[in-house]
Parts: structure tokens; sequence; C-alpha cells
């Protein structure tokens, strides 16, 4: 059997209130028609066709270089019905065809198997749901046989159809040869003077087709997304579901609810998560990790033992093994940490390298600079590294001691076993082992009064 896909994309999801089409709202960091093309390539399907049409272009320039995919122009919305008629000329008369929706992303694939698999020959299938509140859903009705004769969209429905709990999840599957006949039959005369694909529903069963439909296990993975109040509920109810399967691969999460991931984590064994910790892009972490609360972690590795402090944001960093980072730490793109070293709170890195055991303990900004080993850099240090125009280099030799309160103006470099004093501007390089200071001798004044409040 050869499977191709047809995705339903092209609505403008007027309730989103928003400018940008609503397939490209993003759930976990990535567009909701992501997540549905993610689940229909695993099913390997031979081709992906994607109807869009409000916003194609911009849809098709986020996702296009996803492979496989076919995009489908529906100019006019019509109708769902409308929708997959344009895409049939693309697909090969023998193929079947499975519909999924660009707005419901939470389907697995291992229900979309048992749809297609519930396909007898010629027949059509049907994934359903019971919901103890159908509203919204076009719901399905069965003869007294409990044969599906059709599907009826709430609008259109009687009061007796509603009181119907079963619905339409819209995703259905099919030989694309009968589509193509039972679409000619669907008019659009209803309540929204659409083109509905439900109805090839009642022209299959008329004909003697066989609906066969299968009742998804899991209503939470149909839910279509219409609203923000609804992308809110579908983003907890997928960060709930990966929270769940990374504790089951043994990553300790101190409160599965308040924890997000956007994107890839992988870990080794024992890492301990606090709350609101939120991971995006692609996240190593090694054995023994330990994330304080609220944290921000974007395309990093962490190795063995590291702890990272409350509040810290790391991004594009690659840090060793033991390092301690914050609390109110920011380490930004291009940092890398040796192990052992160690940033405190205030501190800012970026495009800097700390060597093992290094330290950076308080209030510091640490940006284009090489750090040796070993090397302390005291509270209030600065790397100048911008002239208004370019950005330059700091180099720090090896158990180099930075004094409080010094500006490194870049180009610099501090030879190892350096000392700077405290509260000097560096802008010359530094001899190694030797101590160096510009700060004003300190100076104290036999003559001075402190000055009196005058009296009126
Ligand atoms: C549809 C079903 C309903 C089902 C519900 C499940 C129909 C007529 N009704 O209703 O039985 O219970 O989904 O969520 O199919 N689209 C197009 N082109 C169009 C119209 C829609 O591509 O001309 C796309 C939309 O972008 C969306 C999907 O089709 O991804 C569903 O359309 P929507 O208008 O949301 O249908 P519902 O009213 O929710
Ligand atoms: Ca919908």
């Amino acid at each position: 059997m050869t499977l191709e896909v047809i995705v339903l994309a092209a609505g403008k999801g007027t309730r989103m209130r928003s400018a940008l089409p609503k397939v490209l709202h993003c759930l976990a960091g990535r567009p909701l028609l992501d997540h549905v093309l993610r689940t229909a390539a695993l099913l390997q399907p031979a081709r992906i066709h994607v109807v869009c049409g409000y916003g194609a272009q911009a849809v098709r320039e986020q996702l296009g270089e996803s492979g496989n995919i076919n995009w489908v122009e529906q100019v006019e919305q019509l109708g769902t019905g409308h929708a997959v008629s344009q895409a049939l000329p693309h697909i090969s008369p023998g193929a079947t065809i499975l519909v999924l929706y660009g707005d419901v992303p939470l389907v697995r694939e291992n229900t979309l198997n048992t749809l297609v698999t519930a396909l007898g020959p010629g027949g059509l299938a049907l994934l359903t749901a019971e919901l103890s509140d159908p509203t919204g859903y076009g719901r399905i009705v069965r003869d007294e046989r409990d044969k599906v004769i059709a599907v009826v969209e709430e609008r259109d429905a009687s009061e007796a159809e509603r009181a119907i709990l079963e619905i339409n999840t819209g995703l259905m599957a099919g030989p694309a040869e009968q589509f193509s006949a039972w679409l000619s039959e669907v008019d659009n005369v209803n309540r929204q003077g659409e083109y509905y694909l439900t109805d090839v529903v009642g022209c299959a069963a008329r004909s003697g087709v066989t609906v066969s439909s299968v009742s998804c296990a899991d209503p939470a993975e149909i839910n279509g997304i219409n609203s923000r109040g609804e992308l809110a509920q579908a983003e907890r109810l997928f960060q709930l579901r990966q929270a769940d399967s990374l504790m089951s691969a043994g990553l300790t999460l101190y409160d599965p609810a308040r924890f997000d991931l956007r994107g890839q984590l992988s870990f080794a064994k024992d890492c301990e998560i606090d709350v609101n910790v939120v991971f995006e892009g692609t996240v190593t972490l090694g054995s023994n990790v330990r994330v304080g609360p609220n944290c921000q972690i974007i395309d990093s590795e962490l190795g063995d033992g590291v702890e990272v402090r409350a509040s810290s944001v790391i991004e594009g960093a690659k840090i060793a093994a033991n390092c301690t980072i914050g609390p109110f730490a920011r380490l930004r793109p291009g940092t890398t940490l040796a192990t052992g070293a160690r940033v405190g709170n205030f501190v800012e890195t970026k495009n800097a390298a700390l060597g093992k055991d290094s330290k950076a303990s308080h209030l510091a900004y640490v940006g284009d600079a090489q750090v040796g080993q070993r090397v302390n850099i005291g509270a209030g240090v600065i790397t100048c590294n911008y002239d208004g125009a370019n950005k330059h280099q700091t180099h720090i030799g090896d158990d180099a001691f930075i004094g409080s309160n010094t500006a490194l103006v870049a180009p610099v470099t501090v030879g190892n076993g350096a000392t700077i004093g405290a509260g000097s501007a560096i802008s010359r390089d530094i001899p190694p082992g030797q101590l160096v200071l510009t700060r004003a001798d300190q100076k104290t004044r036999d003559d001075w009064q402190r000055p009196q409040k005058k009296k009126d």
C-alpha cells in the first residue's frame, strides 16, 4: 500500500486574533504544523501534501526545508472538502490517503498507524473520540446497527445529534480514487456555506462502503487548536508528556508541571532539575548535573557534576565537568569553561574561555577573552572589548590575579602569574609574574577638616 498524507493548513485561525497564520504558532518552540509534519514523517509516507492558503508564503518559508513535502495552495478557503480536492490531483491514483490537520498537533504516530490499519479494502476509516463535552466538534451519526452513516457538523446538527458524545477528530484515511468520487458529490449547502470533507462519510455510507471508526484512547491527542487558550492547554499537555518520558528515562524533575523543554534534552545518570527551568534548542547534560530554580539553558553542553545555581541564563556554552555557575550568572554564546571553573553572581561571559579552576565569582564582564588556568577575576572586573567600532581580545595567562574593579582595555595580554592591583585601568600588556597597578597613590591629609553645617 502506498500512503500519501494530506495536511490541511490553509485556514487563517481567526480566533487566534493574530497576524501570524495559525499553524505557525509555536508549541514547545516549534510551529504547530512542524509537529504534524514530524509525526506524519514517522509513518514513512510516499509524500506529504500540505494545503496552505492564508499566509502560504510565510508557512512555506518557515517549513520549506522539511523535505518530501508538496505544497498545494488553496487560494480561497472554501472548506475542508475543497482543501482536500486541491491536493488530490497530485496524488497517485492507487494510493491510500491519510488526512491530518495542521492545527491538531498532539496526535501520536501509534494512533495514526491504528487508523491506517483499520482501513478495509476500498473503505473509509475515521478517527473518533468520546468526549464528555463534544461542543464545537462534528458528531458521528450511527444507524440502528451501530454503523457509521454520517458526520454532522455542530452548526448543522439537530438537538438529538448534538447530544451525541462521539465526535469526529477530522482525521481520516481512505483510497485516493474514492475520495475524488465522493468529493465530487459534496456541495456547500450548509450553515457555513463550505464544502465539508466530513460529507464524504455520508457519500461513502450511502454507496455501501464500510466506514470503520477508530476511537482515540487519549482524547487529548486530538485537541484542535483554535484559540490561544487552547494553544496554552496543548503546550502544557505536551510538556507533561515530555516530562513523563524524561522522568522514565531517569531524569529527576522536582515538579514536572513546572518544567519546559523546547527542543532536545539528553542527559546521563542522576541529574536533578529544580522548578521553572526552561531548556531550549539542543542541551546535553553529563551525569550528576544539578540545575537550580528559574534557569534558562539554550543550546549548551554541561559536563558531569556541573552545578547551575538559581536564576542563571546559559546560551551556546560548553561547560566542562564540575563547574559551578550562578546564582544569577549569564553565559552568552561562545563561552567555554574548563573543568572546575566558577562563574558566580552577576557575571556575564561572551566568546570567552575560562581555563581549569579559574573563577569569576562576582559582578564581572568577561567578553572576547582567553583566560588561563587558576586565574582569579575579582569583583567588578570588566574586559573593555569594544572600542565603539570593533571588538578586541583579552588574553590572561595562568595563575594571574586580576584585582577588583580592573578595566582591561583590549587588545591586551596579562602574563602568567601577574597581579593587577584593584581599581586599575590596564591598556598595555603586562609581563608575567609582575604586580601592576594604575591607581593614584593613597594620600592622607592632616590639614583637612570635615565641613560643619552652618548655624543661622
Ligand atoms: C473540522 C471538522 C469537524 C471536526 C473538527 C475537528 C469539517 C467540515 N469539520 O471542523 O467535523 O470535528 O474539524 O477539529 O471538516 N482548512 C483548510 N481549508 C479550508 C478550511 C479549513 O485548509 O478551506 C484547514 C484548517 O486550516 C484546519 C483544518 O482544515 O487546519 C480544520 O478546519 P476548521 O475550520 O478548523 O474545521 P472545524 O470547524 O474545526
Ligand atoms: Ca478546528
